[in-house]
């Protein structure tokens, strides 16, 4: 079947499979590599994209679900080869040891601050519970979203 879609702002056209899963069709066949393959069952988050500016799991998602559909991974958060102000937190906080879980928690915190500019710290906990990371302990993750948000504010403030 043939799927149209928009990935990182670029529009493609693609024969799938009705099997297909989207997560292996991203990194195997478009090449893009940022959603990470830990689970494959919806428990980890690693895997995680935006469709349509929302989270979901992309190893339980079928590849013919996001016919007409916009995708967004961490390669479409970049703009003019630029990290965001939010990568750059997490820069700056040491949010990773690995880096395995880091698509992920940057692509679901890209949707919390979208729905809430000023989230609480039980709020990010929140969100991020269905991401799991196996080597910080989430306390400088936590840190790096929540200095983001301050700084987000302020700014819309004065
Ligand atoms: S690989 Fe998809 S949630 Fe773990
Ligand atoms: S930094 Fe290693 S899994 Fe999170």
């Amino acid at each position: 079947m043939k799927i149209n879609f928009k990935l990182n702002g670029q529009k493609y056209s693609l024969d799938v499979e009705p099997y297909e899963i989207l997560l292996e069709m991203l990194r195997d066949r478009v090449g893009v590599k940022s959603p990470k393959c830990g689970c494959n069952r919806g428990d980890c988050g690693t895997c995680t994209v935006l469709l349509n500016g929302k989270t979901v799991r992309s190893c339980l998602v079928l590849a013919i679900e996001i016919d007409g559909a916009e995708i967004t991974t961490l390669e479409g958060l970049m703009a003019d080869g630029k990290l965001t102000p939010l990568q750059e937190s997490f820069l700056a906080h040491n949010s990773f040891q690995c880096g395995f879980c880091a698509s992920g928690m940057l692509l679901s915190t890209t949707e919390l601050l979208e729905e809430n500019p000023a989230p609480s710290k039980e709020e990010i906990k929140e969100t991020l519970s269905g991401n799991l990371c196996r080597c910080t302990g989430y306390t400088p993750i936590i840190e790096a979203i929540s200095d983001q948000a301050e700084r987000r504010n302020k700014i819309w403030v004065s």
